[in-house]
């Protein structure tokens, strides 16, 4: 029976495959992009609980991974949990800046969203990984060495930059529009999308880390409605002023080197993909692949070298 991406539950979610849910749900809609009200409602209709997931195997599998592959694992775990804590805080600020009240609705279901990746995280990492501390922060600053140093400058100090500038300068809307490309096109669309779609792959394959993998398919589905809201959010404003689009431009090509590093991975990434006979630059190809689709919904011819 084929499964509904739209109304799945978490257990049905687990079953699907990566690529049905990161390019199903954005590419068919890239051409017909929904409204900020569409976008809304699927996220009143896609509501899932971390408390519903359940990690036992996880957990035992987990233990049985040994010591010298654990942290290929470990690095893309954490930039994960980096990355979803990072975007959280980094939104709120934007909440406050878009111009219409359609846009701040959607932007609040995100919000809580990604909240939401923030405690699936953390439980992950509780409860599989078994990490122990008071906090997240605490979690994050003991796993500190595994987090990519090119996805770091995106991911904790770039997100940090732009959402400061967007917090003192609501009305500046370069400065948003700067903040919602580094966020939904780059972090989101791109990277994250390109990391997700790749794990998904590979856990299903291997039969890896069920609970992790339910909760993991519901991110996905839910980062698809926000990648969907950036392109529709940057198309409106290019369309508006043309000026928007010379921001978008340098924004990407000012990050183009982070991008292409963390999409390419570290030498170790690599070794293990082959050794597990996977195509090492499948991520990078398909990100930028899927960055240039995006740009071109929105507007821009893309010439980057990527
Ligand atoms: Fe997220
Ligand atoms: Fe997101």
């Amino acid at each position: 029976m084929s499964i509904e991406i739209a109304t799945a539950s978490l257990r049905e979610l687990g079953k699907l495959d990566g690529d049905r849910i990161i390019i199903g749900e954005i590419d068919d809609k890239l051409l017909n992009l929904p409204s900020y009200r569409d976008l809304y409602d699927r996220w009143e209709r896609q509501q899932w609980s971390t408390q519903n997931l359940d990690f036992r195997v996880d957990r035992q599998q987990w233990s049985e991974v040994p010591e010298q592959s654990r942290p290929i694992w470990m690095s893309a775990f954490v930039n994960f949990l980096q990355g979803e804590v990072s975007v959280t805080n980094t939104l709120i600020p934007f909440c406050a800046a878009v111009p219409t009240e359609e846009q701040r609705f959607f932007l609040t279901t995100q919000l809580s969203d990604e909240a939401r990746h923030s405690i699936f995280f953390e439980r992950f990492f509780r409860e599989v990984l078994m990490l122990d501390g008071p906090d997240i922060e605490s979690l994050l600053v003991q796993v500190r060495s595994f987090l990519d140093p090119a996805s770091s400058k995106i991911l904790v100090d770039g997100l940090a930059e732009v959402g400061q500038r967007v917090h003192s300068a609501p009305k500046n809307m370069d400065y948003l529009v700067e903040g919602i490309t580094l966020y939904h096109i780059i972090t989101e669309g791109t990277l994250a999308l390109a990391a997700q779609r790749d794990m998904l792959k590979r856990n299903k394959r291997l039969g890896f880390y069920p609970g992790f993998q339910q909760g993991f398919t519901a991110v996905a589905r839910d980062e698809s409605r926000h990648v969907l809201f950036g392109v529709k959010f940057l198309r409106d404003m290019v369309q508006e002023s043309a000026g928007f689009a010379v921001i978008i431009r340098n924004t990407i090509a000012r990050y183009m080197p982070e991008i292409h590093a963390t999409l390419y991975g570290s030498d170790a990434q690599r070794t293990v993909m082959a050794s597990l006979g996977e195509d090492p630059d499948d991520v990078l190809n398909f990100g930028l692949n899927s960055l240039h689709k995006k740009l071109k919904v929105i507007g821009i011819t893309p010439d980057f070298n990527g």
